[in-house]
């Protein structure tokens, strides 16, 4: 059987975000219990921001919920403003009603970044993978912090960041000699576990990627490339993401 992405098209980003919160929301309501795997970065911000009006309109509660991030910089303590702990916290975490003992995320100042990667994967494990995880992409086609040429059997683990994805991410730091130059991520293997994905992307600097995504070839060089491999994966992206693609 062929596996095939399923597109969702949006108009712009606010109907992205949209589209992708009735998802989770859905989710939310049909698995009180669910596993929630997150992605920080600008693309899901709106889709927290709608996550967070329905809660305050709608009182859906995430009291049972547990999730699991992605990915952490390596020397940030949560405490760090620019961590992405800090990053959930502000965006979602402290505006609904989810325990923060149910939340997860790597913890890029251990002091054994090895057994970090070990106890984070045992965590994935124990969870049998997240119900449904929340993806960007990167320029590049990374996704989580998984850079060109990642294998796609790799678990969480420690990576160097390319200058292409410092770059992309100096926007939240005072300089580019600040950008850390590591990351603890989950591996191609730890995202696909999960039972589905939800890719989303918005703008036309994605649009490339995106492209690549959807017709060219499933290789190492091209890490999203992998979610080809997975039965169910749903792409929300907008018309300056979709620009390059004929639907
Ligand atoms: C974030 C993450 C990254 C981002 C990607 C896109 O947790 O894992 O893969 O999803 O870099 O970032 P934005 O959304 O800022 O374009």
């Amino acid at each position: 059987m062929k596996l095939e992405i399923k597109i969702i098209q949006a108009d712009h980003y606010e109907e992205m975000s949209r589209l992708a919160a009735a998802q989770v929301i859905q989710l939310v309501k049909a698995k009180p219990d669910a596993v929630l795997g997150l992605a920080t970065g600008g693309t899901p911000i709106g889709l927290y921001r709608e996550l967070i009006e329905d809660f305050r309109a709608n009182g859906t509660s995430y009291e049972g919920i547990h999730t699991i991030n992605l990915d952490e910089y390596v020397g940030m303590t949560a405490e760090n403003s620019n961590s992405y702990a800090s990053f959930m916290k502000e965006n979602l975490f402290s505006h609904i009603n989810i325990k923060p003992e149910n939340t997860n995320i790597p913890n890029g100042s251990a002091e054994n970044l090895e057994d970090e990667c070990k106890r984070y994967d045992a965590l994935i494990e124990s969870f049998n993978g997240a119900d449904l995880q929340v993806l960007g992409i990167g320029r590049n086609g990374h996704i989580g912090f998984n850079e060109p040429g990642t294998s796609f059997s790799s678990h969480v683990h420690i990576v160097e960041l390319s200058q292409n994805t410092r770059e992309a991410n100096a926007r939240y730091f005072p300089s580019m000699d600040e950008v850390p130059e590591k990351a603890l991520t989950m591996g191609i293997a730890s995202i696909l576990k999960s039972r589905e994905i939800l890719l989303l992307a918005s703008g036309h600097t994605k649009a490339q990627a995106i492209k690549e995504l959807l017709e060219g070839s499933v290789s190492e060089d091209f890490p999203a490339s992998a979610l080809k491999n997975h039965q169910k994966v749903t792409l929300i992206a907008d018309q300056d993401a979709l620009q390059l693609v004929r639907l």
